[in-house]
C-alpha cells in the first residue's frame, strides 16, 4: 500500500530534501530558524564565462549552535560566507558585481532583498566574521584598542573611555596578557595567534548574534590553532551565538560542530548531524575529506585515502555529478547516470535530518564505508 502524503522514494529508496520540507523553497513563507540559508546563487560573470561560485546551496543554523562547512580549496566557502554578510556589492574590491539569487534569513528578516544601509546595520552588529588573515581586517596605522573601540562606538553611542574599557575587557576574555598595555599596541607588534584573538575581540565587541569564522586558524600553526579553537567553543556557549566555522580541514570542525555542510563546486553534497557525517558517511567526496585528515598517530604526511585529481572549473561544472570525474565509485550505479544527471540532495534515512547528493544506492553506500573505507582510516 502507499501513502499518498509521503513522497514516493526514489531508486536508492530515499526522499528528496525538499519532498521531506528540510529546508523550505525560495518563495515561501519565512522561517523560524535563526539562519536559513534558501537556494543561495552567487555567480560572477568574468571574461571566461560565468563563474558559478555558489549554485544553490541551502542549509539552517539555530543560535547555540555550531555549523561547520567543509570543503576543497575553490568550492565557494568564502563566497557563501560574504553572501551572507552582504558583502558581495558591486565594485567590492574593485570587482564586477556579483549575481545573487536565493533567500537568506536572519532572525526573521531577510537579508538579499533588504535595503543594503539596512544589512550594514547588522553588520558588526549582529552579524559578524573572522577571517583567515587578520591583516587583511586590522588596519596597519591604529593601535587594536582604537579598532575595537570604533568598531563598538559604531553600535554604541557611548564615550571613547567607555568604549575603551570594553576593548579592553574584551582582549582580557580572549585571553591577551596585560590587556590594559596591549590596547595600544599596533597591529604588527603581535603574534599570529595574538593578532587572529585580537580580531575575535574586534568581531564579538558588539555581541553578535552570528559569528562567521573562515578559516580561522589556516594561518596558524597547530599548537596556536587548538587554542583559537577552544576559545571560539568558550565564547559560544558564553554568548549563545549562531557560529559557522568555514575549513578546507575536516580536522578542524571534528569537536567544534554540531552540524557540518561539505561543498563540492559551490553545491552542498551532504549535510547532516556531525556525528552522522563523520560515522556514516555518504558521499564518496566526504570519505575522501575523512582519508585526507591528519593524524596524530600516524607519520603526517600520510595521506589515508586523498581525494584524487583537482576541483573543477566553476565556469565549466561537469556534466551530471559535479564530483564524477574525480569519483572512484562513478560506475557503481548503472546506466552512467552519474556523468547526465546531477544527483539531488536526498534525506538519508526517514526521521534523520541526514541528506547527501549520490546517485549510489544506499547499500551500495553502506558496504563501500564499512567494508572499504572505514577499515582504512
Ligand atoms: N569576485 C570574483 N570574481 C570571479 N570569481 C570569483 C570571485 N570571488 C570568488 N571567485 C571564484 O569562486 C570560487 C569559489 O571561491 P571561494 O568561495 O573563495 O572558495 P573557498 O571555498 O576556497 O573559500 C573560486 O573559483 C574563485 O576563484
Ligand atoms: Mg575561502
Amino acid at each position: 500500500m502507499t501513502d499518498v502524503n509521503k513522497p514516493a522514494p526514489d531508486a536508492a529508496g530515499e526522499t528528496p530534501a525538499a519532498a521531506v520540507g528540510e529546508v523550505a523553497a525560495a518563495g515561501s513563507p519565512a522561517p523560524t530558524s535563526f539562519l536559513e540559508v534558501r537556494d543561495l546563487r552567487v555567480h560572477f560573470p568574468t571574461d571566461d564565462g560565468l563563474v558559478k561560485s555558489v549554485d544553490g546551496l541551502s542549509f539552517r543554523l539555530e543560535k547555540g549552535k555550531t555549523l561547520g562547512i567543509v570543503g576543497e580549496s575553490g568550492s565557494g566557502k568564502s563566497v557563501t560566507s560574504l553572501g551572507i554578510m552582504g558583502l558581495h556589492t558591486a565594485g567590492q574590491y574593485g570587482r564586477r558585481k556579483a549575481r545573487i539569487s536565493g533567500e537568506i534569513w536572519l532572525n526573521g528578516q531577510e537579508l538579499l532583498g533588504a535595503d543594503p544601509d539596512e544589512v550594514r546595520k547588522l553588520r558588526g552588529r549582529e552579524m559578524s566574521m573572522i577571517f583567515q588573515d587578520p591583516l587583511s581586517a586590522l588596519h596597519p596605522y591604529y593601535t587594536i584598542g582604537r579598532q575595537i573601540t570604533e568598531a563598538y562606538q559604531v553600535h554604541h553611542d557611548v564615550a571613547k573611555d567607555v568604549a575603551r574599557k570594553r576593548a579592553v575587557e574584551m582582549l582580557d576574555r580572549v585571553g591577551i596578557p596585560q590587556p590594559d598595555k596591549r590596547v595600544d599596541s599596533y597591529p604588527h607588534e603581535f603574534s599570529g595567534g595574538m593578532r587572529q584573538r585580537a580580531m575575535i575581540a574586534m568581531s564579538l565587541v558588539n555581541n553578535p548574534e552570528l559569528l562567521i569564522a573562515d578559516e580561522p586558524t589556516t594561518a596558524l600553526d597547530v599548537t596556536v590553532q587548538a587554542q583559537i579553537l577552544d576559545l571560539i567553543r568558550d565564547l559560544q556557549k558564553e554568548f549563545g551565538s549562531a557560529v559557522i566555522v568555514i575549513t578546507h580541514d575536516l580536522g578542524v570542525v571534528a569537536e567544534l560542530a554540531d552540524d557540518l555542510l561539505v561543498m563540492y563546486a559551490g553545491r552542498c553534497v551532504e549535510r547532516g548531524p556531525a556525528e552522522k557525517v563523520f560515522y556514516e558517511p555518504q558521499h564518496p567526496y566526504t570519505w575522501g575529506l575523512l582519508g585526507s585528515m591528519p593524524r596524530i598517530d600516524r607519520d603526517q604526511t600520510e595521506r589515508l585515502i586523498p581525494v584524487k585529481g583537482s576541483p573543477p572549473s566553476l565556469i565549466n561544472v561537469p556534466s551530471g555529478c559535479a564530483f564524477h570525474p574525480r569519483c572512484p565509485y562513478a560506475d557503481v550505479p548503472e546506466g552512467g547516470v552519474t556523468r547526465t544527471e546531477r544527483p539531488e540532495l536526498r534525506q538519508v534515512r526517514d526521521g534523520d535530518e541526514h541528506f547527501s547528493a549520490c546517485h549510489m544506492a544506499r547499500e551500495d553506500r553502506t558496504r563501500i564505508w564499512t567494508e572499504e573505507i572505514a577499515p582504512k582510516l
